[in-house]
């Protein structure tokens, strides 16, 4: 199904999977506050509808997943609006912070600045062999402004990180996946069908169990070592209590596929 309520995103549904299309390929999907408005809804209607296990996230057209924050928006905002507005925040609080299912992020072509930033918020991404990857931000006197000196630092290291935010240049797909800033490349053409395909796969899991080792590998970039383990020890020691735990186990035993609850 297919709700056509927004202007700059599209969404659908596919059985328990959403797909989130960003839809401005006339400016290459930059993002402008209004991206950021229906990204927003768009993500907290997906976190509340107990139908939807799993989304991706991708861009329109043939040449971008999004070229960044909207150089053309930015460029008329004083110092003073970027501050008092907290500019760039509830991709991180709304967004990041709200969403607790999964998301994959499917980039199909330049995912820079902040669409490279975007991209990184998701839990993991899948690119398509035409894909770009770069934070030119220093090109335009300025830097990266939604998470990615601290995420793509974390994601491919210092050295690369470093060389990346200032020299500007732009990383492919297949150094990208050396690099462990992607989980898997495709080819162009299928890129949909496989971040679908494991979406699909995801979203056919026990669901709670999906969201708590989505929370576990994430308190890993958040945490010391101890504390981290600590919150995988307690998170498991929870799961054992569900009812999936024990459809789970009895399906392993009595050699079926299990029926998920949820709980
Ligand atoms: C607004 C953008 C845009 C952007 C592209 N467009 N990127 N509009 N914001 N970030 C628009 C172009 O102006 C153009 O519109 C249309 O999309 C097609 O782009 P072209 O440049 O003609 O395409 P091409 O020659 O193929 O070049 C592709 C490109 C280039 C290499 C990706 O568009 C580019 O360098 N874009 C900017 C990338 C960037 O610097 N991103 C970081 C933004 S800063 P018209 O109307 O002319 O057809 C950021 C973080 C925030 O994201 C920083 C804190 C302030």
């Amino acid at each position: 199904t297919q709700s056509n309520s927004y202007e700059t995103i599209t969404v659908e549904t596919r059985d328990a999977v959403t797909l989130i299309t960003l839809n401005r390929p006339q400016a290459l999907n930059a993002l402008n506050s209004k991206v950021l408005e229906e990204l927003i809804d768009a993500f907290a209607a997906y976190q509340a509808d107990e139908s939807q296990l799993c989304a991706v996230l991708t861009g329109s057209g043939d040449k971008a997943f999004a070229a960044g924050a909207d150089i053309k928006e930015m460029s008329e905002k004083a110092a003073a609006d970027f501050y008092l507005d907290d500019f760039f925040s509830p991709w991180t609080s709304e967004i990041v912070k709200k969403t607790r299912k999964p998301w994959i992020a499917a980039v199909n072509g330049f995912a820079l600045g902040g669409g490279c930033e975007l991209a990184m918020m998701a839990d993991f991404i899948i690119a398509s062999e035409n894909a770009k990857f770069g934070q030119p931000e220093i090109n335009l006197g300025v830097a990266p402004g939604m998470g990615g000196s601290q995420r793509l630092t974390r994601a491919i290291g210092k050295s690369k990180s470093m060389e990346m935010c200032l020299t500007g240049r732009m990383m492919g797909a297949e150094e990208a996946e050396r690099s462990n800033l992607v989980a898997r490349v495709v080819p162009h053409d299928s890129l949909i069908d496989e971040a679908l395909k494991t979406a699909a796969t995801i979203a056919s899991k026990p669901p709670m169990a999906v969201i708590a080792n989505k929370e576990m590998v994430n308190s890993a970039f958040e945490m010391t070592l101890d504390q981290g383990l600590i919150v995988e020890r307690r998170i498991f020691q929870i799961l054992t209590a569900s009812e999936d735990k024990k459809e789970g186990m009895e399906a392993f035993i009595e050699k079926r596929e299990g029926k998920w609850k949820g709980r």
